[in-house]
């Protein structure tokens, strides 16, 4: 039986494994198969020794939707079972209650059903002594799932509030196991228990190198393309792997594999991939309002900018540390990166965001609203770059075209209507008075 076959039998203990002690038991819930993992070799070494030399006692996994935060953990939790006497594996995608994953956890590490306590609290307390007891390796995987959507500050959702009391026990209190989350934010209260020396660590992952993008191609068929053509198109997608497998998958059906034509496609038609339009979805739709708005004027921008340049666009002016501390949130949830103190997005995110854009802008013409198209002052994008310059006339001849199909709609239906009421004047025409009075 390899290890990685083990991840697939959620009943399966790696007892029956000579080099495991006796008594380690695991349960791998819904981990995922990492029988096919590239890369990561120096965040997984960093992980290691946080966990087995620095004996860290909560490390959070942090990244965008797609970035491989569970496949990490996975690959992990395999490398290092056998330092563990207990591994259980729990998602929160369904936002279990507290209670619900307190009692699992205890089961899972030998309570008795009838011996569990009543109360969070006291089922806490029991978890810590065991954690203090035994050497346990826990994994939540989704931790964005008992976190508020639409709030910056990692709140966790109303009615699961107690996670953060079970997470401050793990992180303070001593004890010799560990606990790893992932999630695409991170929880409220943890940043200032972490440090470089402290038990509290997290680390954010971004995407996968070229040549491990290529790998992923390569499981799913065959491809071809130039070197410039596979950089351009993993670049593209930032080496994030999900998204990497849904293009693949598109490039297959739709381009029989032929990348170079999927980018001449592109350039063109600005084609996002359902599938990674979900994933963009999910996490967009999570960030705040002022987030969202930062994020549109990002992807109008298209380059990077300093932050000074980002509070001369916006209307509602904002002070350059409110600014800063929506940028840092942003930087915090992964969808914008700074280089060189510039701030930017990663180009399939521009994509996206932009598409989203002008849908808004085009509801709002449609609907005669004005927010979008009052807090976003786009002619005045002006620069000196000719790439960016027809990007941004590309944008703008959308949104024409947009005005101009809801024009010619607008006089279609007014033709329509015209139409029917010449119509029913004459059948009004035609009719007896009894009729008229049946109708009437
Ligand atoms: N290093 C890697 N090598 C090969 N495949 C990978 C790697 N990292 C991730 N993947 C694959 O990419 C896909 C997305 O990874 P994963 O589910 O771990 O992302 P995630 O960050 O947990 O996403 P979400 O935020 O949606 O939970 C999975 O199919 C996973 O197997
Ligand atoms: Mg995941």
């Amino acid at each position: 039986m390899t290890e990685e076959s083990l991840i697939q039998n959620p009943s399966c203990t790696s007892s029956g494994l000579k080099r495991f002690p006796i008594k380690n038991q695991a349960d791998w819930g819904e981990a995922i198969d990492v029988s096919a993992f590239y890369g990561r070799i120096d965040e997984l070494a960093k992980l290691e020794q946080w966990i087995l030399n620095d004996r860290c006692r909560l490390i959070t996994i942090l990244g965008m939707g797609g970035i491989g935060k569970t496949a990490n953990a996975a690959k992990l939790a395999i490398q290092i079972q056998s330092q563990f006497e207990y591994v259980i594996w729990r998602s929160l995608r369904n936002a279990p209650s507290i209670d619900e994953i307190l009692t699992q956890l205890l089961q899972f590490l030998g309570q008795r059903q009838n011996d569990l306590p009543k109360t969070v609290d006291e089922k806490i307390l029991r978890l810590m002594e065991t954690l203090r007891s035994h050497r346990c390796l826990i994994i939540l995987d989704n931790g964005e799932s008992i976190l508020q959507s639409g709030d910056s500050k990692g709140n966790y959702r109303e009615g699961y509030e107690e996670y953060g009391h079970l997470l401050r026990c793990i992180a303070e209190i001593p004890h010799q196991s560990c606990l790893l989350l992932t999630s695409s934010e991170k929880p409220k209260g943890l940043a200032n228990k972490e440090g470089e020396h402290l038990p509290v660590r997290s680390i954010r992952l971004t995407g996968l190198q070229l040549a491990e993008g290529r790998k992923i191609f390569q499981l799913k068929g065959t491809f071809s393309g130039s070197k410039s053509e596979w950089e351009s198109v993993i670049k593209h997608y930032a080496g994030n792997p999900l998204a990497l497998k849904i293009v693949a998958t598109g490039i297959l059906e739709v381009f029989q594999g032929n990348i170079s034509k999927f980018l001449k496609y592109r350039q063109l038609e600005t084609l996002i991939f359902d599938d990674i339009q979900s994933i963009l979805q999910r996490q967009f739709n999570r960030l705040t309002n002022e987030e969202q708005t930062l994020m549109y004027w990002l992807a109008i921008n298209r380059e990077s900018v300093v932050v000074e340049k980002l509070q001369e666009y916006f209307v509602n002016q904002k002070s350059q540390s409110e600014l800063l501390e929506i940028l840092v949130s942003l930087l915090e949830r992964s969808p914008i990166e700074i280089n060189d103190n510039c701030f930017t997005q990663q180009p399939f995110i521009i994509q996206y965001v932009t598409e989203r854009f002008l849908k808004l802008y085009h509801q709002e013409i449609t609907l005669e609203q004005a927010k979008i198209l009052s807090s976003h002052k786009l002619l005045e994008t002006t620069t000196k770059d000719p790439s960016r310059e027809s990007q941004i006339r590309q944008i703008l001849k959308q949104i024409t075209d947009g005005i101009h199909i809801k024009a010619t709609y607008q006089q279609n239906l007014a033709k329509n209507l015209n139409r029917n009421i010449n119509k029913s004047q004459t059948m009004n025409k035609h009719l007896t008075n009894k009729q008229k009075h049946v109708l009437a």
